[in-house]
């Protein structure tokens, strides 16, 4: 098996947020639409993983029960530990479906205080949150206090340069009994581009005294995730778009952590997680899955390194025999890839992000 040749100095350690015991830092950050149940639960077969967290959901939609409320939060005995990202600008909505969410048995709940989109803010929800200190508190403290399983915040920098509030809005959230808090460490203003900025993932470490700072961005290979936690010296790492890129991320980083080798995975592994991803959303979605899985077209193109013509078909399948045929097609091509990979293979937001 071929391996590559990182090694770490960051001490490995089960991760704890609040009243649970992770088996890793490494955290899967939510991407709507694509780290729901069927990924999730192949990728935490691959090892490696602590905690992963739902697609963000509207908490009021989540308490009238909105079929596409149930099925985002969907999940199975084998997708452990979980916990269920809420939004709302409103804090008895997020209470009310915090409390619902513990009553059906969910472990944890993860608010939204990052999502850029005008949807999401322009109801004073997502990043707007991060405005009003006094506000997001008000919200925290208000959930903190309805629910016994741990709540954790999932933020950016602040709304932009100017308002850096997180490491402000940590050290409060901190002592209103928050488990932990992930950064993404972009501002609003910032949407998607930019660099990452890990001095501010290290001012929110620095603000803070006990509670786990989980640093997230950017980070596609064991070396980033290695790097940001020795420049930040956050606790944790969640990793979103690298995921999707490379599912074999957070095994790669215990296997560095163990001072081992990472091991690559062979073509065989690399075909087994594609007919592994589609079984598991035909479990739940039968038929439907050949267009579900149609977005992942682009990241199975880059991950099994196949020739477009086959990503392209891997993007129009139509029925469960034909992702079959191609399945097999494209197990006899991994690897042959000649054209270039796309670097930016999930399509974020464009233009300025006033109009998001
Ligand atoms: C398509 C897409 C969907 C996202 N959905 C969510 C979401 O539902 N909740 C959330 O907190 N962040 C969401 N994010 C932000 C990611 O969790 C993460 O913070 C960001 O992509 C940076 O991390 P990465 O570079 O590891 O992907 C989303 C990002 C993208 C690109």
């Amino acid at each position: 098996m071929a391996t590559s040749s990182v090694t770490s100095d960051v001490k490995t350690s089960q991760f704890v947020v609040g009243s649970r015991v992770l088996p890793t830092q490494f955290c899967l950050a939510p991407l709507a639409g694509y780290t729901h149940l069927a990924f999730r639960r192949a990728l935490r077969e691959l090892g490696g993983l602590g905690l992963a967290t739902t697609d963000l959901v509207q908490a009021t939609m989540l308490i009238s029960q909105r079929p596409k409320s149930l099925e985002l939060i969907a999940t199975s005995p084998e997708d452990r530990p979980l916990s269920v990202q809420i939004f709302s600008g409103l804090p008895q909505e997020l209470v009310a479906a915090a409390v619902w969410l513990q009553e059906h048995g969910y472990e944890g709940i993860d608010i939204n205080m990052g999502c850029p989109m005008a949807k999401v803010t322009g109801s004073g929800g997502g990043a707007r949150l991060m405005c009003d200190t006094s506000g997001a508190c008000g919200t925290v403290e208000a959930v903190v206090n309805a629910v016994d399983v741990p709540v954790t915040v999932k933020m950016r920098l602040g709304w932009d340069q100017q308002q850096r509030t997180a490491p402000a809005l940590a050290r409060e959230f901190e002592q209103l009994g928050v488990a932990a808090v992930t950064i993404h460490g972009r501002t609003r203003q910032q949407g998607f581009h930019g660099e990452v900025q890990l001095d501010g993932i290290a001012e929110v470490v620095a603000a803070v005294d006990e509670m786990p700072v989980i640093g997230n961005g950017d980070v596609r290979t064991p070396e980033d995730a290695l790097h940001m936690q020795q420049v930040t010296g956050c606790a944790g790492i969640a990793i979103g778009r690298g995921a999707l890129l490379d599912p074999w991320l957070f095994r790669k980083l215990q296997d560095v952590l163990h001072g081992q080798p990472a091991r690559m995975p062979t073509n065989d592994e690399r075909h087994a997680f594609l007919l592994r991803h589609f079984e598991l959303m035909t479990e739940q979605h039968a038929e439907y899955s050949c267009f579900l899985f149609r977005k992942f077209a682009a990241w199975y193109g880059a991950t099994l390194e196949i020739p477009e013509d086959l990503e392209d078909r891997l993007r129009r399948i139509e029925s469960v025999p034909h992702f079959h045929e191609l399945a097999a097609e494209i197990r006899e091509r991994i690897g042959t890839r000649t054209s270039p990979i796309p670097t930016a293979l999930i399509r974020v937001p464009n233009g300025p992000v006033e109009r998001w």
